[in-house]
C-alpha cells in the first residue's frame, strides 16, 4: 500500500498520512480547474455525506465546490434508508458539496448531473459504457455499479446547501461483494478484469461534473435533459416505479425538462413522476 498524504483546505488542518492509495493530492493532480476549493480525503468516516453536510461552507461557494472522499465508510448509505456497502480500498466514495444557486425544483437535476459525469468519467477512464437507471442508479451488464444520494438543505426557498454523494462500485471481485447484493451489483474490475486508480476516476468525475454544473447554472436543466434521454434504460417499456410505499405500473414515454418520468398509464392518461424507484417488467 502507498502511504501518502490526505489534505484539507485553509481552515482545517491537515489529516494524518493514511496507509491507503488515495490521497487528496492524487486527485488534485487530476483536476483541470481550480473551481474545487478543497478536497477532504478522509480514511474511515461513517458517511461522506455526514461530512459534506456539516463543513462549514463559504459564501462563494457557489461558484466553487468542496469534495469529501474516504477510504471506507463505515455507515454509508443509499435511498430509502438502504446501507451502501463501502469497504476500505476498493471502491469510490466520493461527495461534492455546493451552494447551487439553482431553484429548489431545479434540485433533482443535481442527482441527474452527477448521474451523468459519472457514466462520461467511468467510459472515458475505463471504455465501459454505463447506462442509468433513472434517476440515479449506473448500470452495467443490467447490474448496479454505481448510486447517487442528494441531499439537500434549503432555507427561505432557496438551496443553501447541497451534498451529492456518489458511490462507485470499482475494484470490487465478485468474491468481495456481499452475498445480499452479488446478483444484482458489478464493478468495473468484475466488467473489465482490470483495476482502476480511485483518484483518477475520481478526478474524471469532478471534472465532468464541474462542466455539466456550470452549463446548468448559466443555460439551464434542457442540455442534461438531451445528454440523458439516450442513457436511460427505461424509456420504451413498461415499467413499475415505486416511492417505498405505493406502486405505479406504465410505459415509460420520455423525461421531461423538469427530469421527471413521463409514464402512460393503463388508463391511456399520463402521470409524470419526480422520483421513485423503478422496476422493469422485462416488456417493450
Ligand atoms: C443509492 O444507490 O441508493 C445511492 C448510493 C449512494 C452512495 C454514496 S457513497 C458516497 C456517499 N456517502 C454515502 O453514505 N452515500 C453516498
Amino acid at each position: 500500500m502507498n502511504i501518502k498524504n490526505s489534505s484539507a483546505g485553509p481552515d482545517r488542518p491537515e489529516t494524518p498520512p493514511t496507509d491507503h492509495d488515495l490521497s487528496a493530492d492524487d486527485i488534485r493532480s487530476g483536476l483541470k480547474s481550480t473551481f474545487w476549493r478543497e478536497i477532504v480525503c478522509r480514511r474511515s468516516v461513517s458517511s461522506t455525506n455526514d461530512i459534506g453536510l456539516s463543513l462549514p461552507l463559504d459564501d462563494d461557494q457557489g461558484n466553487s465546490g468542496v469534495a469529501v472522499v474516504a477510504d471506507r465508510q463505515e455507515k454509508g448509505r443509499g435511498r430509502f434508508t438502504r446501507t451502501w456497502f463501502s469497504p476500505p480500498g476498493l471502491n469510490i466514495y466520493l461527495s461534492i458539496v455546493l451552494k447551487p444557486d439553482i431553484p429548489p425544483v431545479d434540485a433533482p437535476f443535481l442527482t441527474i448531473l452527477a448521474a451523468l459525469a459519472a457514466a462520461a468519467a467511468l467510459h472515458r477512464e475505463t471504455g465501459i459504457p454505463v447506462s442509468i437507471k433513472w434517476p440515479n442508479d449506473l448500470l452495467m451488464s443490467g447490474r448496479k455499479l454505481g448510486g447517487i444520494l442528494t441531499e439537500a438543505r434549503t432555507a427561505q426557498g432557496v438551496i443553501t446547501r447541497a451534498v451529492i454523494g456518489i458511490g462507485i462500485n470499482l475494484n470490487s471481485s465478485t468474491d468481495d461483494l456481499p452475498p445480499e447484493i452479488s446478483g444484482k451489483a458489478t464493478s468495473v474490475l468484475i466488467e473489465t478484469g482490470a483495476t482502476v486508480s480511485r483518484g483518477r476516476v475520481t478526478a474524471a468525475i469532478m471534472n465532468e461534473f464541474e462542466s455539466r454544473y456550470k452549463k446548468l447554472q448559466a443555460i439551464g436543466v434542457v442540455p442534461l435533459v438531451q445528454e440523458l434521454r439516450p442513457l436511460l434504460t427505461c424509456l420504451g417499456r413498461d415499467i413499475v416505479v415505486t416511492d417505498g410505499t405505493s406502486k405505479i405500473s406504465g410505459f415509460a414515454e420520455d423525461i421531461d425538462d423538469e427530469g421527471r418520468l413521463v409514464l402512460r398509464l393503463p388508463s391511456g392518461l399520463r402521470r409524470k413522476i419526480g422520483s421513485g424507484e423503478i422496476t422493469d417488467t422485462g416488456k417493450m
